[in-house]
């Protein structure tokens, strides 16, 4: 009997799955029956921009942490497809920093291509997950959120892509309660323009707290004060940014710090990072991680040890994305098809506590690239994903965090090379810091002024 997959989430780990089990197909391969469930109405997972915060309009969740005004915060080239580039979807080279929205262009243009739509439910939320080890299967209860009717099905494998980045981790501080300001988590900014003018605390030291900070004072902020936990950013603030040691207390709109200063503030922003939430598995299924580059109990941080006809993708902290989603969907389609066989629990074990030792000893950011390319190298091989030149990506991550140091505010003006076509990326027509408009034709046409100079 043909075998049946349910894919979690058709965000661009779960169309990577899609594409994988298309493209051995397209080539002859005998592929199980696949069901993708997308609890929102269209694909692209965090790059599918909504407005919407809280809940959505059937009272779930919203998945959505991306805001207008979001840029690529690393090169293109370091997540391009290797079976899609860039020049192919656009036809023509595009600069290095896309904003949200061409993104998302690409990343739905490779999989309209290859017809995969037909494999999605939308607007179909996974409830709940169980596995009968008589049977060998699965069981996922879903709801159709139009009809409001739920169902099950009965499945062989099953594949987790929900995304990690969107339940979000808000730690509490004294007094916070009593502020008289605007206190949001990152996950529900969504435009920089309400705080022209203000001056805006933002707790957290990753991308999320550089991200917002330096778009509120591109739209206008009068300052911006960061608060760490471990250790500053350290990048060339300019004037009218500062670090702080962490938060301790607020008291009304003061807030104060740990080496006893204190601020006034019209809005705390939380850019304190998300939550792994699975709230639709068993805690015998469940992933318990948090954010980092290989979670425990993952083989080829992919497969979960216990029962690995459940996987994992795109679960781990990312530095390369969209094509690491693929190389772990390659990996994943060719256990499922018999073409890559999986060790007994033990070795899987020891395997990834081996990875899980490494990460804990690194120590510092081209490290943590070197880990995770070294995990592409452990996984492209094994499969027939198309040529990518790890050596060269990895080289371009180096880059990319030397640029930042460089230039904080001017990192994104950069150009990179394709380590697909080879072609250079032009330069943007308008630098970063001036470019306001932020929308899919505005990146990709000339100024009218521009062109006729
Ligand atoms: C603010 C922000 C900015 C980022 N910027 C970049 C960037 O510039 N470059 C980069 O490479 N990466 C960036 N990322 C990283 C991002 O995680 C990846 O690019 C990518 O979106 C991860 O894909 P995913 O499919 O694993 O998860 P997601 O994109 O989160 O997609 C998960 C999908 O699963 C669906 N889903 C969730 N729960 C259920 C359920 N119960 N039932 C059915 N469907 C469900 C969701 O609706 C969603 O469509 C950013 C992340 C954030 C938060
Ligand atoms: N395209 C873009 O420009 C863009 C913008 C935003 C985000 N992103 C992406 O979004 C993803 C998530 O990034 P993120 O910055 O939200 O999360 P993150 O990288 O997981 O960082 C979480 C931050 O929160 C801090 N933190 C956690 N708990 C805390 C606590 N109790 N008190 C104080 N600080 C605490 C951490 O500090 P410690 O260091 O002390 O642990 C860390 O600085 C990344 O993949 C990133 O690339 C991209």
């Amino acid at each position: 009997m043909t075998k049946r997959i349910a894919v979690i989430g058709a965000g661009p780990s779960g169309l990577a799955a899609l594409r994988a089990f298309e493209s051995a197909a397209k080539a002859g391969a005998e592929v199980p029956e696949i069901v993708c469930y997308e609890k929102q109405a269209n694909w692209g997972g965090l790059w599918n921009y909504t407005w919407r915060t809280g809940l959505d309009e059937f009272g779930e969740p919203v998945h959505g942490s991306m805001y207008r005004y979001l840029w690529s915060n690393g090169p293109k080239e370091c997540l391009e497809f290797a079976d899609y580039s860039f020049e192919e979807h656009f036809g023509r080279p595009i600069p290095s920093y896309p904003p949200r929205a061409v993104l998302h262009d690409y990343i739905a243009g490779r999989v309209e291509k290859s017809g995969v739509r037909k494999y999605v439910k939308f607007n179909t939320v996974v409830r709940d997950v169980t596995y009968d080890a008589g049977t060998e299967t699965f069981t996922v209860t879903v709801k159709d959120l139009i009809a409001k009717k739920h169902s099950s099905e009965e499945f062989d494998y099953v594949i987790v892509a929900n995304g990690h980045f969107s339940t979000p981790n808000v730690p509490y501080f004294e007094g916070i309660e009593k502020f008289l300001g605007r206190v949001m988590h990152a996950h529900d900014f969504r435009c920089a323009d309400e705080f022209a003018g203000k001056h805006v605390l933002l707790i957290g030291s990753s991308y999320s707290a550089e991200d917002i900070g330096t778009q509120c004072h591109k739209y206008g902020a009068s300052r911006i004060t960061f608060s760490y936990r471990t250790k500053p950013m350290g990048f060339d603030w300019p004037e009218g940014f500062e670090e702080k040691p962490l938060l301790q207390k607020v008291v009304g709109r003061t807030c104060h710090f740990k080496d006893g200063t204190t601020a006034d503030v019209d809005a705390i922003v939380f850019c304190t990072g998300y939550l792994n939430h699975y709230p639709f598995l068993p805690d015998e299924l469940r992933l318990d991680t948090r954010n980092r580059l290989f979670p425990p109990n993952l083989y080829k941080g992919i497969f979960w040890e216990p029962n690995p006809k459940l996987m994992y993708i795109g679960a781990q902290d990312q530095y390369y994305t969209f094509n690491m989603f693929d190389a772990q969907a390659w990996y994943a389609r060719d256990v499922v098809l018999g073409r890559i066989a999986l060790p007994d629990r033990a070795t899987m074990h020891a395997d990834s506590e081996a990875w899980v030792r490494r990460e804990e000893a690194l120590e510092n950011p081209y490290q943590a690239i070197d880990f995770q390319s070294d995990y592409m190298r452990d996984m492209l091989p094994a499969t027939d994903y198309p040529h990518l030149d790890i050596d060269k990506v990895t080289e371009l991550f180096k880059e990319w965090e030397h640029h930042k140091v460089e230039g904080i505010l001017t990192y994104r003006d950069r150009s990179y090379p394709s380590t697909i076509t080879g072609t250079v990326a032009p330069t943007h027509h308008t630098t970063w810091m001036k470019a306001m408009d932020d929308s899919l034709e505005a990146f990709l046409n000339q100024p009218a002024q521009q062109a006729a100079e």
